[in-house]
């Protein structure tokens, strides 16, 4: 089992590549502690398993647990769930996508919130390969009967409703939930057709790509920058307060864009000649969106704005 960062996929990228052969792709969306895939894997045969999962302590949780159960290859990473399908995936790559238990979001204003509401499955619609399957099971009634409307306004899947698969129930609230008596829902979406929506996938920089940088003559200003908001159509990039040394000067750069945010350092150093050059630092392997372009941008804007000049801008 391979853990994987943001910046070791390719954008988009393919199963082929990630695994090197051509079996079916399983993605499993929020997989908490692992336990569904310790044992489904063994009813599945050869496939390629992709695990998502946010929070970082479930993934340490979920490795081990793959480990003693000897699941032999597949890919597991914190990159969220919207943000790998809509960016990484590309069409038609889906054979199944699981998912067990998710986060409910109760109230009615953060239904928005849930995992499987409409557009994820107008998304998933072009993602999963056709007669693919999403398979949801879930203890809240709500949810599933949201899921089931939403489902079904986008004509889009066929629905059964059947029983839970036998490894979504091990977990200990599982257990606990139907010794209580609580029933649990399970429905497995087919894909019949594909959504014509538009899911632009984010423009990634490629690592053969230049990285985003200007090269300026002048003084560096001493004095740190005021926090400053840029809005793109489809970014928003907030630029605050870093620090600086009489030979470079640091910005936090906060990056929004759809379904990811990224938190890095743009800088401007000098390098002989009495140039200097503003740019990205690596620090977090920082993804070269459309965002951290308008970055580099926006603080060699402001060093010209201070009285440096600028020689070339490449972003
Ligand atoms: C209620 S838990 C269920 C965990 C597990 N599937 C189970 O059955 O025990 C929901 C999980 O989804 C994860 N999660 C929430 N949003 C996510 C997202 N956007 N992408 C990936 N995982 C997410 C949470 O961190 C949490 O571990």
């Amino acid at each position: 089992m391979r853990y994987l960062r943001h910046s070791d996929f390719h954008y988009p990228d393919s199963s082929q590549r990630l695994f090197e052969n051509a079996n079916p792709l399983h993605l499993e969306v929020g997989f908490g502690g692992g336990h569904f895939w310790a044992l489904q894997h063994q009813l599945e045969g050869a496939v390629n398993y992709l695990g998502v999962e946010i929070s970082g302590v479930s993934v340490q949780k979920a490795l081990a647990k793959y480990r003693a159960a000897h699941v032999q290859s597949g890919i597991v990473t914190r990159v969220a769930a919207e943000f790998l399908i809509r960016n990484i995936l590309p069409p038609d790559s889906l054979e199944r996508v699981y998912v067990n238990f998710p986060d409910p979001w109760p109230k009615g204003k953060h239904e928005e919130n849930r995992f499987v509401r409409t557009e994820t499955f107008e998304l998933l619609s072009q993602r999963l390969k056709l007669g693919g399957e999403l398979w949801l099971t879930t203890d809240h009634p709500e949810y599933y009967q949201f899921a089931l409307e939403n489902a079904r306004s986008t004509k889009l899947f066929d629905i059964l409703e059947t029983a839970p698969p036998a490894a979504a129930l091990q977990t200990k609230y599982a257990q606990k939930w139907q010794a209580m008596g609580i029933s649990i829902n399970h429905a497995r979406f087919k894909k019949i057709a594909s959504s014509q929506a538009d899911f632009e996938p984010l423009k990634v920089s490629s690592s053969g790509d230049p990285m985003p940088h200007a090269i300026l003559t002048g003084d560096i200003p001493t004095q740190p920058i005021q926090k400053t908001v840029l809005r793109g159509a489809e970014y928003t990039v907030i630029l605050l307060e870093g620090y600086t040394r009489p030979d470079k000067l640091v910005v936090l750069a906060r990056i929004e864009e759809p379904d990811f945010v990224q938190e890095t350092l743009v800088s401007v150093s000098r390098r002989g000649e009495g140039r200097s050059i503003a740019g990205l630092e690596s620090f977090g392997s920082p993804l070269v969106t459309p965002g951290v372009k308008a970055a580099v941008a926006g603080l060699t804007d402001w060093l010209e704005a201070g009285g440096m000049q600028v020689v070339q801008r490449n972003y």
